[in-house]
């Protein structure tokens, strides 16, 4: 499963890059108004820091100006992903860019009908939002097991499934073992996924047994 970070935070970015576990970034309009940074500088130096694609989303909601948008997005750099919404307008682009070798994420999709939509699209990434399914009472991991089941079926099919708005560990554990291709989390959750109670203890237990050699591993190095 590749990870993204679900993030326009530079410093969170670099930060998690370092970790080389770092496989692409998603963004969208509320992630870069939290930032405050001026959204087409921010995306270019997203994409010097991280290799893998880079999801920048349009902000026009009508074909004529979503397909510009997405054209002019598609130039910052050659790890752009353009993101388009789930509306048939979006899927209008989103065949458009994607025959033209643009890669595209088609976001916002709550329906296992929206993502075979998209898939014949052309959509390189079918985003569904796991956590704002929770959130309204569904099961929003209900959702990528039948995307994922879908997708299956039909060879042809080359979308990856990126999952979003995930909230917990137990989001990409699940989507994992459903065979999902991307999970896309916020830093916190990143960070979350390395910790475990008896790592810690038996980490603090072997630094402290190792003290008491009264040894070090590089004395002769
Ligand atoms: C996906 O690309 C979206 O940016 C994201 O995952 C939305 O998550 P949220 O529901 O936490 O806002």
């Amino acid at each position: 499963m590749k990870f993204f970070i679900d993030t326009a935070d530079l410093a969170e970015i670099r930060d998690l890059a370092d970790t080389g576990l770092l496989d692409g970034v998603t963004t969208n309009p509320s992630l870069v108004a939290k930032s405050g940074r001026n959204f087409i500088e921010l995306v270019k130096e997203i994409c010097q820091i991280v290799p893998g694609p880079v999801s920048a989303e349009v902000a026009a909601i009508d074909f004529d100006t979503m397909l510009a948008e997405g054209k002019y997005l598609a130039t910052l750099a050659p790890n752009i992903a353009v993101k388009v919404p789930l509306t048939p307008a979006g899927l209008k682009v989103c065949n458009i860019l994607s025959s033209g070798g643009t890669m595209v994420n088609v976001t916002l999709c709550f329906s296992a009908a929206q993502a075979l939509l998209a898939a014949k699209a052309g959509a390189t990434f079918i985003s569904p939002f796991v956590g704002r399914l929770d959130d309204i009472g569904y099961d929003g991991l209900s959702l990528i097991s039948d995307i994922v089941q879908i997708y299956d079926q039909y060879p042809g099919i080359t979308t990856e499934v990126l999952v979003a708005s995930i909230r917990h560990p137990i989001h990409i554990v699940e989507s994992a073992k459903m065979g999902a291709h991307v999970a896309t989390m916020p830093p916190s959750v990143l960070r979350q996924l390395f910790k475990h109670p008896l790592t810690e203890k038996g980490l603090d237990q072997f630094v402290a047994d190792w003290a008491g050699t009264g040894q070090t591993i590089l004395d002769k190095a």
